[in-house]
């Protein structure tokens, strides 16, 4: 296999590292944008080298962002080439058209290292779904948001120390917006539904609620009624489609999830013979990520050409159907929400159950409000 790599970041450099003790993995090139002489002759700074180069069957695309990543890699699948990413907000946002054009090209299209790091989460998504329809899937599936939650919870910390301790050690973004307000786990959550479901989910369908406002009496309330809080993607086929959303969650102490502890991912689906399955690992990282790479480029050599190669279909997205008790700690005065409340639980309250649609409408409309609102769902 002749492979161009676009990008040699974190997740980059790893897959050049395990290509390279291989025989059966040439890396002919990797797109950079500034010089990289430690990378001597593979460095190309042009996309074209790479695009005419009738030798490379396969592009492995861990640029990040969305542009120019989509040009590069349609243009990759356009030239029949084969398309390895890890790249989740590419694929999130840009499903359809690849799917679609890996399709009309016949070319290979993975992306397994997108969702869950080096965990082989969505490659035995993908596998289960074949045997009988998936019924749920849910889980932790962002690294730093769970260490800064792990955090808060065992040394009683605030989530600004933590999150300053999550940067130090790498874990969390010098920006990390997308890990705190929840998109990189939307985006996640877009994939895992899509290929769980054969849906073809749009962001704006998923509602989104992230860890930004967490307190310490919001850890307080969960701990005093015998949970931990967790911040979890969810999909689920319902009667009327599918339900796919994202929270934080008040848990069981004793759920698997509470288990997870620092920067651990795990994420579980449910079918009706199998049960549940969990998949426990790191869900970042160079090695681990670019572990799945690999074996997504070595599951193309042995001919696995479409993981995604089912044409996706619009499924209606119904999240009026999954209900559960939610917490809320604001300072807002609101009918709704006395209405709602059945007990005081710490700084917050407990309302009765409601649907996730109803719980995000309402703290939308409450943030304006009071921009410190946080919520939960509880299990
Ligand atoms: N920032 C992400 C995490 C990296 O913390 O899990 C992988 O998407």
């Amino acid at each position: 296999m002749k492979i161009g790599l676009l990008g040699c970041g974190t997740v980059g450099g790893g897959v050049l590292k395990i290509a390279e003790s291989r025989e059966d993995l040439k890396v002919k090139y990797v797109l950079v944008r500034r010089e990289r002489p430690e990378l001597g002759s593979l460095a190309v700074y042009d996309i074209e080298k790479i695009l005419q180069d009738p030798e490379v069957d396969t592009v492995v695309e861990v640029l990040g962002g969305i542009h120019p990543s989509f040009e590069y890699v349609s243009r990759a699948l356009e030239a029949g080439k084969n398309l390895v990413t890890a790249n989740k907000y590419l694929v999130a946002h840009y499903y359809r058209e690849l799917l679609s054009l890996a399709e009309k090209k016949k070319a290979a299209f993975r992306c397994t290292a997108a969702v869950g790091g080096g965990i082989p989460w969505l490659v035995n998504l993908q596998r289960a779904a074949r045997v009988s329809p998936m019924q749920r899937f849910y889980g932790i599936m962002n690294g730093t948001t769970n260490f800064i939650l792990d955090s808060m919870e065992t040394d009683g910390k605030s989530f600004s120390e933590v999150l300053a301790t999550a940067q130090k050690l790498g874990y969390a973004e010098a920006d990390p917006t997308a890990d705190i307000d929840g998109l990189d786990v939307q985006r996640k959550c877009i994939i895992s539904a899509n290929v769980a479901f054969g849906s073809l989910l749009k962001e704006e369908e998923v509602p989104v609620a992230g860890i930004r406002c967490i307190q310490e009496p919001d850890i307080r309330a969960a701990h005093l009624h015998g949970r931990c809080c967790r911040f979890m993607a969810t999909g689920s086929r319902t009667e009327n489609g599918i339900s796919a959303y994202v929270q934080p969650e008040f848990l069981p102490d004793r759920s698997l999830e509470c288990a997870v502890r620092q920067n651990f991912n795990m994420i579980s689906f449910e079918t009706e013979y199998t049960g549940r399955e969990s998949f426990y690992g790191q869900g970042a990282g160079r090695f681990p990520t670019a572990y799945n790479v690999v074996e997504d480029l070595l599951d193309i050599q042995n001919g696995t050409r479409g993981f995604y190669s089912e044409a996706g279909k619009e499924i209606p997205v119904d999240n009026e159907s999954e209900t559960m008790p939610y917490y809320f700690r604001t300072r807002a005065e609101d009918s709704w929400l006395e209405e709602k409340s059945m007990e005081k639980w710490a700084d917050g309250v407990l309302t009765e159950e409601i649907s996730v649609r109803e719980a995000h409408r309402q703290a939308a409309r409450l943030r304006r409000q009071d921009p410190e609102i946080f919520f939960a769902g509880v299990r």
